[in-house]
């Protein structure tokens, strides 16, 4: 039974979230928690190359796909889980919803493999799948996402190449994500002040035992 617990960060580009975790580490320090914060993909030495394959090298969407749970499966292993069971609060910015939304609801891969390879990486044998236990998705509309990016004027990875509409099956995927998992899933208004944001992830966090 794991100790800890697993909060993951999800949303479009450009919906705020990363500017998010440093705050959220230091209100559950502030708790009195022991925090570990990682992102995927990327959070071991492997998964951060494949994180530097996946964003600039051009690849089959199935090939993405699968390196996608393989530095997944990494992470897993070698960190989120072992965090988990020293009782610490692992703070993932993105994690397998990022497959359903990117390559599911943007790049169109069939369902049914994805949740095969999200049984499998997640852990379908061990009593205890891994799976987070609260997931805060900021959501914006994609043009909004599209200026702050454009505002920020640095260069584009691979994904955020992508045209608007991409973009928008990604928000919706996510969004169906939400509907479909309630219990996990809690939408922000990406659009709020970072503030009023802040307020109500505090509130989030205390209700999920922070
Ligand atoms: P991102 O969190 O946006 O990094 P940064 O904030 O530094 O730009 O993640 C990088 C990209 O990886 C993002 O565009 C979404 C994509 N991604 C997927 O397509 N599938 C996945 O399973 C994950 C974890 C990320």
């Amino acid at each position: 039974m794991n100790k800890g617990k697993l909060l993951t960060l999800e949303g479009i580009d450009g919906s705020g979230k990363s500017s998010h975790v440093a705050w959220i580490a230091d209100f559950l320090r502030s708790r009195e928690k022991a925090v570990l914060s990682t992102r995927e993909p990327g959070g071991t030495k492997l998964g951060e190359w494949l994180r530097e394959q996946l964003l600039t090298l051009p690849m089959h969407p199935e090939t993405e796909l699968l390196l996608m749970f393989a530095a997944r499966k990494e992470h897993i292993a070698e960190v989120i889980l072992p965090a988990l069971e020293r009782g610490e609060w692992v703070i993932c910015d993105r994690f397998s919803d990022a497959s359903h939304a990117y390559q599911g609801g943007g790049k169109g891969l069939n369902h049914r493999r994805l949740v095969e390879l999200e049984l499998w990486v997640h852990g379908d044998e061990s009593s205890q799948p891994c799976e987070p236990d609260l997931t805060l998705l900021f959501d914006v509309p994609c043009e909004v996402a599209r200026e702050r990016i454009a505002l920020a004027g640095r260069h584009l990875d691979r994904f955020e190449q992508e045209d608007a509409q991409f973009h928008d099956r990604v928000r919706h995927a996510y969004l169906e994500r939400a509907r479909k998992f309630p219990e996990r899933f809690r939408i922000l208004d990406g659009q709020k002040t970072l503030e009023a944001i802040r307020e109500e992830i505090a509130a989030l966090l205390t209700e999920a035992g922070a």
